[in-house]
């Protein structure tokens, strides 16, 4: 992936990492909730968000700015557009990298209307003079200026219409601290549970015209990384294979079937996740490794594996982090089929 490309924009062909490609923007686009209530699941978040947005609405006041951060298609693109649509505001939308000069940046904000959200995707991307304008924007609602050069710079203060910055990260580690400590309210999104991603999956078959039985349903939740944007994907496949099969219901035979074919394996890791493990068990003897050295293994930026692969794999147990790097858990070594050499970790 070129250098400055976001994960979200290179993995397009995967099938089962959660970056979007382009027919992702194109099938997300009919498929995202488009209120509160349409969103599944995450319900803490949307209790929190829900009364903060009732309360800047009863005030007439402009919400406070939200950080959304988490693994890329656990939705949080579509929080900031429905967070738009329930304050009634509309939404300017950029990305951290999009962004390349502070005057950039000054433009956008200025031609902000009271109350519009901001969403800035990416926003660990940012680069610091673009942050920088921001900070004042954020804070005071004011844009700092400089024009000219030299001896006849003059710094101008601009006051800006009061705005909502949505920021959305897969690393808000990375943020840095001056610029995460001006968001009001951070919501971190969790993977979702099978039940949940079910949910989805029906909701999503019935706006795609597919007829999925319950089980059918239920299996490709359960092979979905938790992500929602995976099994709006894995369903569109598996009606593909069902259309072409001649088959009027997709059942839980043809989403294993469809699923084989598609090398996504009984625990939904496709074969980059495969690659990961078995480099970690058999190039670095189960670790501990660093994730560049995985990356190099396996033919991946360190950076996609650390936002798109790696979390799931942490999350489902499969790898464990240290100090000192990766290691392969005894569920790695047995969903290889490995034997687990007799020293201790
Ligand atoms: N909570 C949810 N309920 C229903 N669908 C969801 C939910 N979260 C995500 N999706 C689906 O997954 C797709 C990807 O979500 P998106 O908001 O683009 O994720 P992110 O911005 O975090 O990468 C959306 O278009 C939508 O179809
Ligand atoms: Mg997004």
């Amino acid at each position: 992936m070129p250098p400055g490309a976001p994960a979200d924009e290179a993995q397009g062909s995967r099938f089962s990492a959660a970056a979007g490609g382009e027919e992702d923007r194109a099938l997300n686009f009919s498929l995202r909730p488009r209120s509160l209530e349409e969103f599944v699941g995450q319900q803490r978040v949307k209790q929190v968000l829900g009364i903060a947005i009732e309360a800047a609405r009863q005030r007439t006041e402009v919400l406070d700015h939200v950080l959304l951060s988490g693994p890329p298609g656990l939705g949080k693109t579509s929080l900031a557009h429905i967070i738009a649509r329930e304050m009634g505001v509309n939404l300017r939308a950029t990305s951290g990298p999009a962004i390349e000069r502070a005057g950039d940046l000054a433009a956008i904000v200025s031609s902000l209307e009271q109350g519009d959200i901001l969403f800035v995707d990416e926003a660990h991307r940012l680069a610091r003079p673009v942050e920088e304008v921001l900070y004042p924007a954020m804070e005071d609602f004011e844009l700092n200026i400089v024009v000219g050069k030299g001896a006849g710079a003059r710094s101008l203060r601009l006051a800006v219409k009061p705005f909502t910055l949505v920021g959305a990260t897969t690393r808000a580690g990375l943020l840095s601290s001056p610029l995460r400590d001006r968001f009001g309210q951070h919501f971190h999104l969790d993977f979702y549970q099978g039940e949940e991603l079910s949910r989805i999956i029906v909701r999503s078959a019935g706006l795609l015209n597919v007829s999925a039985d319950e089980a059918a349903c239920i299996e490709l939740a359960r092979r979905s990384r938790g992500t929602p944007r995976v099994a709006n994907r894995l369903l569109r496949r598996v009606r593909d294979f069902a259309q072409v099969g001649g088959a009027a219901q997709v059942t839980v035979e043809i989403v294993r079937q469809a699923l084989d074919l598609l090398g996504i394996d009984n625990c939904g890791f496709d074969a980059m996740d495969r690659a990961i493990l078995s480099a970690v068990i058999d190039k670095f003897d189960g670790g501990p490794v660093g994730l560049e050295s995985i990356a190099a293994a396996v033919g991946e930026e360190a950076d996609t594996i650390g936002e798109v692969y790696e979390p799931y794999l942490l999350q489902e147990g499969f790898i464990a982090r240290t100090a000192r790097g990766r290691l392969a858990t005894a569920r790695a070594y047995a969903h290889l089929g490995r034997s687990r050499p007799g020293h201790l970790f």
